[in-house]
Formats: C-alpha cells, sequence, structure tokens
C-alpha cells in the first residue's frame, strides 16, 4: 500500500492514478467530505490531521511506500517521517521545491530541514524539487474573469512552470516502483520557459479575448494577495519568490518529466485549455 500524506494538488493526483492503475493506496484528509470522489475512485480515505501524530501512526501503518506532501510544516512532515520509521516504509517520494538553507525564504529553509530530516532517517527516498506550479495561475483566475488581466511581480522572469498532474505522476510513477530512483533528486519544469507576459500571451491564444500582463512592484504584490484572503506571512513568501522569478531564480528546465513518465511534460498551453473553463 501507497500512503499520501495530503489529498490537495499532488496528492490527490497522485491518489487517482495509483487506483487507476489498482495500486492499494491511502490518503490522510481533515475533512472526508472534500474526498468522496477520491473514495469513489478506490482510494482508502482516512480522516486525521498532520498536528495529530496519532492519526498519521495509524495511517501509515502497513505502507510500503510514502508520498510526503503537504505545505511542509517541519514539525508536521518530519512526524510522517518518524511514523514511516516506526511503520518498516521501504521508500519515501518528498515534494519539495529549490530548496536551500540559506534561502530569503523561509518556506524553502523549512523543505531544506525536511529534507534533511528525511534523509538522516535512513529510509529509502526521492526527492521532487518541483519548478513553480502551473496551477499557481488558478489563483489569478477570479481576476482575469473579471479583468482579462493579471498583475505579477515577477517582471520580465521566466519560470519552467510544471503542472502539478505531471508532479503527481511523477511521484506516483516512483512511489509503485522505487528501486531505480532510491538516492535520487529529481528537478520537475515544464517543456518551455515562460515569462509572465509570455504566459498572458498563451491566455489569450487560448481563451479567444485579450488578457493583459500588469507588472506590480513587490509591496503591490504582497497587498493583493493579503486582499485576496491569502495571510500575511504565506503572502510575504509568496511575494519574495515572484521578486526571484524576476531576477530568473526560476528559469530553469529538466527532461525529468519525460524521461520518468515517458512521454511530454504537459505545457502551460495545454494546462489553460484544460482548465478555460476557469478562465472563462
Ligand atoms: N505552488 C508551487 O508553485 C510549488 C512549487 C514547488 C513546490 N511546491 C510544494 O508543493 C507542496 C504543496 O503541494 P500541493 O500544491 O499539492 O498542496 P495544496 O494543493 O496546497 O494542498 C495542501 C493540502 O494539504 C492539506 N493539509 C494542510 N494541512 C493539513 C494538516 N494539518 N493535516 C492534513 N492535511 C493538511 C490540505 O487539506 P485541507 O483541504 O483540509 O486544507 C490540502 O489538501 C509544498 O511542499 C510546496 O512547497 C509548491
Amino acid at each position: 500500500m501507497i500512503f499520501i500524506s495530503t489529498a490537495g494538488k499532488v496528492g490527490a493526483e497522485a491518489a487517482r492514478l495509483l487506483a487507476g492503475r489498482g495500486v492499494p493506496v491511502r490518503v490522510l484528509v481533515r475533512d472526508e467530505g472534500k474526498a468522496t470522489e477520491l473514495a469513489r475512485a478506490g482510494v482508502d480515505v482516512v480522516r486525521g490531521d498532520l498536528g495529530d501524530p496519532a492519526t498519521v501512526d495509524a495511517a501509515v501503518k502497513g505502507a510500503s511506500a510514502v508520498v510526503l506532501v503537504s505545505p511542509a510544516v517541519p514539525a508536521q512532515e518530519l512526524a510522517v517521517v518518524d511514523s514511516a520509521v516506526r511503520a518498516g516504509v521501504d521508500h519515501v517520494v518528498k515534494i519539495t521545491s529549490k530548496a536551500s538553507a540559506d534561502s530569503p525564504i523561509a518556506r524553502r529553509r523549512d523543505q531544506t530541514e525536511i529534507e534533511n530530516g528525511l534523509i538522516a532517517s535512513g529510509l529509502g527516498c526521492t526527492l521532487l524539487r518541483n519548478n513553480a506550479y502551473m496551477q499557481n495561475f488558478l489563483v489569478l483566475a477570479p481576476g482575469i474573469v473579471k479583468a482579462d488581466g493579471f498583475g505579477s511581480s515577477a517582471g520580465d522572469g521566466r519560470v519552467g512552470m510544471v503542472d502539478t498532474r505531471d508532479v503527481a505522476a511523477v511521484a506516483a510513477e516512483i512511489a509503485a516502483a522505487p528501486a531505480p530512483h532510491r538516492g535520487k533528486t529529481y528537478w520537475l519544469t515544464g517543456p518551455e520557459s515562460l515569462s509572465y507576459a509570455d504566459a498572458a500571451a498563451v491566455l489569450t491564444k487560448v481563451l479567444g479575448r485579450r488578457i493583459a500582463y500588469r507588472p506590480l512592484t513587490f509591496e503591490e504584490q504582497k497587498r493583493a494577495m493579503v486582499d485576496a484572503g491569502v495571510p500575511e506571512v504565506v503572502a510575504g513568501m509568496n511575494a519574495q519568490a515572484l521578486s526571484l522569478f524576476a531576477e530568473g531564480d526560476s528559469d530553469w528546465l529538466t527532461d525529468d518529466v519525460p524521461s520518468i513518465v515517458g512521454r511530454r511534460a504537459r505545457s502551460f498551453e495545454a494546462f489553460v485549455t484544460d482548465h478555460a473553463a476557469a478562465f472563462s
């Protein structure tokens, strides 16, 4: 059985893919009402909370592999690692980002703490250090619907965005057959590196109406996110990440998705086409 620690964008899709392949898969959720489709797809949905180690222990029991994905609070993810050690898990696939101990972004430093704890646990593991998610554009969708445009402090920086469905496909593939991936780190990206102006052009082409890109300052970016309901600390980290995009920090591409799943990574155009209703 494969245990997936949350049912967010990556976790839910990985669970669906594994269940579709007939692989026993269990996912932890706080609210079973949000996971009825997963249960219908054959996923073993169990209620719990990453902040409650007893529920995590119960959920990990019997797992051979774990997909470790969550908002990446170190105490919570490291508790999952401890549970996995106690349960005799063989392999952990850790969803992470461009982590580094000296990053200006607290979330990336937290990811390093988790990566290091996982490696020190002695469990077999694979790190998926993903570029920014295309699905971040879904947060901008209501503004795009309302105003045919979006703002960002990403400047002219290019980003090798990856579709979370491809992250999930890679995680599922490795969790189902970990041996060749043990001890490896993959850097998942989409097939092309795009600026936010390029993204606006793709949205314009697919949606059939002009979508404008408006550059924002760091402060404008942070305020826009806080106004949209993002907690201040998270908005600050997101705005920091977008400022790094502007400096070219995320302008990198790899072939890791196609080399692991045996097909091309989804393009931003395919992502917008598949989510056109959300932008319309
Ligand atoms: N966004 C990006 O561009 C990007 C890029 C690279 C890497 N990453 C990494 O990707 C990871 C996030 O993955 P994602 O996008 O799949 O997540 P997501 O869609 O934001 O979903 C997070 C999930 O975690 C659940 N959750 C939160 N706290 C929980 C708790 N205490 N107990 C149980 N479940 C809990 C949420 O459940 P509820 O529905 O109950 O809230 C939700 O299902 C992070 O590690 C992030 O650093 C993100």
